[in-house]
């Protein structure tokens, strides 16, 4: 069964959010951030999942910028720090100015020298996604964009996973979804995707419904996964 298309998730997948915290923390006369920037960036991003989790769960939904917001809130104040207007503009900010993994163009560009469809498919709101897209210069690497706005709740519903298919007319199993959230990644792969796990952090496998089919350290060998 060959791959027609690799859908992509975004941060942390493509786009590297970690350094971008890394960076603020390192600017000058952000003492009281570098401090505790390491758990402040922890805890936002295991927030910012938690509420999409919880939401989807109560189908309250809210678009991933308010969550975003509200996650940095909820950490900022869990360090001290939650009346640094500041310090909450610097880090918001970091979403639209983010950089993409040093692999990632190399590997797109060898996708679609296979005629293989690319896409992202990301929790993230289109304007966020669009300026993600636009900061690390990949959008003409890329086949579309495709975000949980279209459909109202949040990964890993097979309603956001439908997205690709539906979207590149293909089955399930010709789709290798490349995600760095291990969650993500198994519940790919028990819709029915082919998928690949971008074990940046060297994480043990998740304990849930299916595994991914490959676990990598980077994108690099996503080329050649993808036959
Ligand atoms: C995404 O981009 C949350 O990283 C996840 O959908």
């Amino acid at each position: 069964m060959t791959v027609t298309t690799c859908i992509f998730d975004a941060y942390g997948t493509l786009f590297d959010v970690a350094a971008a915290a890394r960076n603020a923390a390192n600017e000058p006369g952000r003492e009281r951030f570098a401090a505790h920037w390491k758990s402040i960036a922890s805890n936002w991003r295991l927030k910012q999942l938690q509420y999409t989790w919880l939401r989807a769960i109560m189908n309250r939904h809210a678009d991933f910028w308010d969550i975003t917001c509200d996650s940095l809130d909820w950490s900022l104040e869990a360090e001290g720090l939650g009346d640094d207007s500041g310090l909450r503009e610097t880090l918001l900010n970091l979403y639209w100015e983010l950089d993409a993994y040093p692999e990632v163009k190399d590997m797109l560009k060898k996708l679609k020298s296979k005629t293989i469809n690319t896409a992202i498919l990301s929790n993230g709101s289109p304007p966020m996604l669009r300026a993600a897209v636009n900061s690390a210069k990949i959008g003409k690497y890329l086949d579309d964009v495709l975000s949980v706005e279209s459909v109202g709740i949040f990964k890993p519903s097979d309603a956001v996973y439908n997205l690709a298919t539906e979207r590149f007319g293909c089955e399930r199993h010709e789709v290798l979804f490349v995600s760095s959230n291990g969650w993500d990644a198994c519940a790919a792969a028990t819709y029915g995707f082919r998928t690949a796990w971008v074990n940046r952090m060297g994480e043990p496998v998740e304990r849930l419904t299916a595994k991914p089919d490959h676990i990598v350290a980077s994108l690099a060998r996503i080329p050649e996964l993808a036959n």
